[in-house]
């Protein structure tokens, strides 16, 4: 049986955990090979939960291989351009081709209010969460183009199309993920390049379900529990859930992704229980 992204090569950032994991395991279910890139390890002095690991990284790659998929991996810093090209270039020659970006690499936001985000860390905010998406698209167009086309997906969030109090610098940074995409949909349907990106909601992965975001919820209380804090949660949405999986973020890319969305370009998709509405 054929798959919904069958012989497709994607290039996916931030994929030792989380979305960016899910993502790699569910296009390769249906089809496609994997170049994966990942940090693997923390981005700054000031991280709030634990970072990704090599191993981490490693486990993406078993489960791709898994699935009978080739799979491509390395350790980058998605601020590093000349790294991204160069895993991204030898990537190709590996694997053939490439037809699908996904720029989701991304750190949380740690409810920071103005006066407590330091000039540093609203430039790191900046450079992985805008910086390095345009880094990685930059790194992946070349190959897009000389494919014939492709499709590009940048990981934005319910905040780079609504605003939310003590998080200046992540909402600015996906806002202006918003931009690229817009930007780039214009610049790139020429070379048949579609551009578009995804917001989730919350989402079960290390960023949103650690201590510290369950303490935000919970203010009130000395140790919330996942329990604790999913009715909290649940007031963000319309539909009765706290938060979602990554698979439902990646069900949205695979679509994107695939030839099933061929004239979708330049759109906001959120997978947010509805939360945009509130
Ligand atoms: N989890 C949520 O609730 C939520 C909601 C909306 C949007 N998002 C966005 O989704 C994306 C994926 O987040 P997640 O939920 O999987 O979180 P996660 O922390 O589980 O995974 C993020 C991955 O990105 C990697 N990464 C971070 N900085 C990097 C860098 N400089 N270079 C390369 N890799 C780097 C991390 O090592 C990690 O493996 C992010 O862009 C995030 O902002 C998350």
């Amino acid at each position: 049986m054929s798959g919904r992204v069958d012989g497709k090569v994607a290039f996916i950032t931030g994929a030792a955990r989380g979305q960016g994991r899910s993502h790699a395991v569910r296009l390769a279910q249906e089809g496609a090979d994997i170049i994966a890139v990942d940090v693997c390890k923390p981005v700054s002095g000031t991280d709030l939960i634990p970072a990704s690991t090599p191993d981490d990284l490693a486990e993406t790659a078993d489960l791709v291989k898994g699935l009978g998929r080739r799979i491509v991996t390395a350790e980058v810093d998605v601020r590093d351009y000349d790294a991204l090209k160069a895993v991204v270039d030898s990537g190709v020659e590996e694997l053939g081709r490439l037809d699908v970006v996904v720029a989701n690499a991304g750190i949380g936001n740690g409810g920071a209010t103005l006066d407590q985000t330091s000039e540093q860390d609203w430039q790191t905010m900046i450079d992985i969460n805008l910086g390095g998406v345009w880094k990685a698209a930059k790194a992946g167009v070349p190959h897009l183009i000389s494919n014939g086309g492709g499709s590009i997906i940048l990981t934005s969030s319910v905040g780079g199309l609504k605003a939310y109090p003590n998080t200046g610098h992540y909402v600015a940074a996906k806002h202006g993920v918003v931009g690229l995409m817009r930007a780039f949909a214009v610049e790139l349907g020429q070379h048949s390049i579609r551009v578009n990106s995804v917001h989730p909601t919350n989402v079960d992965t290390p960023m949103f379900m650690n201590e510290g975001t369950m303490k935000l919820f919970r203010p009130d209380l000395e140790n919330p529990t996942k329990e604790d804090f999913a009715p909290v949660a649940q007031f963000m949405h319309v539909l009765p859930i706290g938060w979602v999986e990554p698979v439902d973020i990646s069900n949205a890319v695979l679509f994107l992704a695939s030839d099933e969305s061929r004239y979708v370009t330049g759109v906001t998709l959120p997978v947010d229980g509805g939360s945009l509405l509130k």
